[in-house]
Formats: structure tokens, C-alpha cells, sequence
């Protein structure tokens, strides 16, 4: 059995062998003072776990040999990469090591499986996190931004465009396979698993044509994908939007992780969307070559 202070011993046990309440209980314990507040319920955590390829077997909870309590880490699995996600440790357990211990242990599964590859996320100014990830040989890639936008209190005009809606076949065959360095919510696997996908295609009259692919969710707009094969991105990104609240005038929106340098970034403002927080991208290892960025 791993031990922590040099003396603790601390039992690491498959996420597998807990229920989705439970699971979500101990989350929500290790974040109850956490910079931004996001508790999870059970059928968000299963979910969860499967939009995101959460192996339950090589996730863990850490606890006493009593069976205390200290923790918790997930790991997400995909072709040649992994992603960590939802570790926390319960605040009067912090700094006695067990949050690197669950991190190590996740590292060394992903080793296990011959995956050299691993990749996260973490909020900006969470300094303990990012300094334990940077210890164990992570490195910055990028910025994120987490965008919202509130339901209108007036109609939006769609830009005049020829426009068309895509259902989820059409909408995920244009995002294809080839986002493995998106970061982890936003690759294709994500869309794929993911209910309610479907899409928005147009093209202006000067020829500039792009399209949004987008999770709706009963209350939410979520999980955009965009690309703009012809023509300035702001515009049509903006075009694409006028068209999106347009159809969905009362439903929240989300954008997760947009990188802070993608040329859409300009229509988004436009149209009203506000930024909620920022992420830092991490990585350790080496994107092997059939991920590498688009
Ligand atoms: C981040 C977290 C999991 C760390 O767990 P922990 O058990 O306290 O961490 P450890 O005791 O294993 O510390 C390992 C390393 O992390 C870093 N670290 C941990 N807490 C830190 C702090 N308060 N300030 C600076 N660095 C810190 C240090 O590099 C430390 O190594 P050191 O002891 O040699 O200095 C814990 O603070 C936590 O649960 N926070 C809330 C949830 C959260 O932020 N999760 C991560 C989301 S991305």
C-alpha cells in the first residue's frame, strides 16, 4: 500500500467500485471552497464519465485503511492520450501528498497502457494545482476562455446568408476525426458522445462560408465546434451566431475552452458573450504524430 508522509498509508481503490452518488458526494467534499463553484449531481457525474471517456477502472479514490475519505482522480482515455480531470483532495487532508500521490498513480496507468501522452486543464491562479502539475512535468500550451451568453431580451436578425441546418450525421462528418490537440471537451470523441449534436452551415454573399457544429441541451447551448472555410472568421463566426440565437432566442449558451488566439474570438464579444474564467492548457509528453495540431 502507497503511503503519504512517509508514514500514512493510504488505500487507492478503483472509481468502478463506487456509485455514481458517492462519487459525486466525495467530488463535491474535495471543492467545497474551490475558486469556481461547479458541484456535480450523479447524473452529471455519469455523464460526465462517459462524454469524456472516463475509464471508471483507472480512476481512483484515495482514502485511510480505515476507509476516510482523502480523495479523488479521474482518468480520461483516448487513442494514443489521456486527460486528468475532477482531482481534488479534502481541504484537512491538503499538503500531506496525497494529491500527488493520486496524480503519479494516474501518470503511471496512462504508462501502463503505452500512453506517454497526457493532457489537462487548470483554472487560472489555482496555484496549488498548477504548481503540483508543473512538478510533475507538465508544461503550459495555451489559454483557455469559458464564454457565456444569457438568453436575449431582444430578437437577434440572422445575417442574410444562405443558410442551412445540419442534423448530427451531416454535422459530425464535417468535424471529422482530426482534432486530437483540441483540448479534451472539445475533440471530436466529445461530439460523438455526446445526445442532441447538430449543426448550422452557411455562406455569404462574397462566397466566405463556415460552419457550427453544437450540443443543445434542454436549458443549454453547449459544445460548440466551428471551422470557416472561406472568408474573415469574425465575420462569419458572427453570421453563424446571428443565426444560432436567432433559432434559440431563450436558451443559455456555453462556450467551454476556446483558445484565446482562435480568430473567432472577435464574434463571439460581439454578439454579447462574456467571459466567465479562464483555463490554462498543460501537457506532459509529446502529442504523438497522428494527434498532432490541425
Ligand atoms: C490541488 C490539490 C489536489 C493538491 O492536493 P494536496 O494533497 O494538497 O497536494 P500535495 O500535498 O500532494 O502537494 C504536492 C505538490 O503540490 C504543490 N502544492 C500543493 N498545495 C500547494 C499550495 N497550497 N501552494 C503551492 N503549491 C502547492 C506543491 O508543489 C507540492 O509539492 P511540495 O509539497 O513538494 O511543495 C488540492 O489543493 C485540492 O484538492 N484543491 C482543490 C481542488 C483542485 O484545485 N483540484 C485541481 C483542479 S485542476
Amino acid at each position: 500500500m502507497p503511503t503519504v508522509d512517509n508514514t500514512t498509508a493510504v488505500r487507492l481503490i478503483p472509481v468502478s467500485q463506487f456509485s455514481d452518488e458517492q462519487l459525486a458526494a466525495i467530488y463535491n467534499q474535495t471543492r467545497v471552497d474551490y475558486l469556481v463553484p461547479m458541484p456535480m449531481n450523479a447524473a452529471r457525474l455519469g455523464e460526465y464519465v462517459k462524454t469524456y471517456d472516463v475509464s471508471r477502472e483507472d480512476s481512483l479514490v484515495a482514502t485511510t485503511e480505515d476507509g476516510e475519505m482523502l480523495g479523488v482522480n479521474m482518468l480520461g482515455l483516448r487513442k494514443g492520450r489521456a486527460w486528468i480531470t475532477r482531482l481534488g483532495v479534502l481541504p484537512n487532508t491538503r499538503r500531506h501528498g496525497v494529491g500527488q500521490l493520486l496524480m503519479e498513480s494516474l501518470i503511471q496507468k496512462a504508462e501502463d497502457l503505452s500512453i506517454h501522452f497526457v493532457m489537462l486543464e487548470v483554472i487560472k491562479n489555482n496555484t496549488p494545482a498548477h504548481q503540483l502539475f508543473l512538478k510533475l512535468g507538465f508544461y503550459e500550451v495555451g489559454e483557455l476562455l469559458v464564454l457565456r451568453h444569457s438568453p436575449l431580451t431582444h430578437a437577434v436578425d440572422p445575417i442574410v446568408a444562405d443558410a442551412r441546418r445540419l442534423e448530427r450525421h451531416d454535422a459530425m462528418t464535417l468535424v471529422g476525426w482530426d482534432r486530437g490537440t483540441q483540448p479534451w471537451t472539445n475533440q471530436s470523441e466529445s461530439l460523438f458522445n455526446a445526445h442532441e449534436v447538430s449543426g448550422l452551415q452557411l455562406e455569404l454573399a462574397d462566397g466566405s462560408r463556415g460552419w457550427l457544429v453544437y450540443q443543445r441541451q434542454k436549458f443549454l447551448l453547449t459544445r460548440f465546434a466551428f471551422k470557416t472555410e472561406a472568408g474573415d472568421p469574425a465575420t462569419v463566426a458572427y453570421a453563424l451566431l446571428s443565426h444560432l440565437h436567432n433559432q434559440y432566442p431563450r436558451l443559455d449558451t456555453q462556450v467551454e475552452n476556446i483558445q484565446v488566439n482562435d480568430p473567432h474570438l472577435p464574434a463571439f464579444y460581439r454578439m454579447g458573450y462574456v467571459e466567465a474564467f479562464r483555463r490554462i492548457e498543460m501537457w506532459r509528453g509529446t502529442p504523438p504524430p497522428e494527434i498532432q495540431k490541425q
